[in-house]
């Protein structure tokens, strides 16, 4: 099951998990009260998966790409990493799975604290329109991650 929780306030090193301390884990019905919703796939059927179509073709997603988040298949890697990493919303949904690799998903709750969400191979998640967010790799090694956009 995806693991959430809620930050501690240190702006030190971003790939480490920075636990809240008395730590505040956050379940999947606090997220989806923030219109955060979680799916767990197959990652290794992403090609052709029953259940990930249903997904699309419920919520209309009619188009996906895959980005690898890797030093040498990345242009302007840490440049992107950066930007990744800066607060930022969107006017559309966010929707991303991750095919490989696992990295942190940051989004702010209603009281501007930050959640982060841990996001392995297979987690797919959507953000909701104008929901403050953010994104990192994770300790585990930032050279595999892949993250397709649907
Ligand atoms: C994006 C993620 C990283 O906007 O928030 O692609
Ligand atoms: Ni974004």
């Amino acid at each position: 099951m995806v693991q959430a929780w809620y930050m501690d306030e240190s702006a030190d090193d971003p790939w480490r998990p920075h636990r809240a301390e008395p730590s505040r884990p956050v379940d999947l019905e606090q997220l989806r009260k923030l219109g955060v919703l979680y799916w767990k796939l197959d990652a290794d059927k992403y090609e052709n998966d029953p259940e990930l179509e249903k997904i699309r073709k419920e919520r209309n997603y009619c188009w996906m790409d895959i980005i690898t988040i890797c030093k040498d298949k990345l242009p302007n890697y840490e440049e992107k990493i950066k930007m990744f990493y800066e607060e930022h919303l969107h006017l559309d949904e966010e929707i991303r799975y991750i095919l490989d690799g696992s990295g942190y998903f940051d989004v702010r709750d209603k009281e501007d604290k930050w959640i982060r969400i841990s996001m392995e191979k297979g987690d797919m998640i959507t953000l909701p329109a104008g929901i403050y967010h953010r994104f990192t790799l994770d300790e585990k090694g930032g050279c595999w991650g892949l993250v397709p956009t649907l």
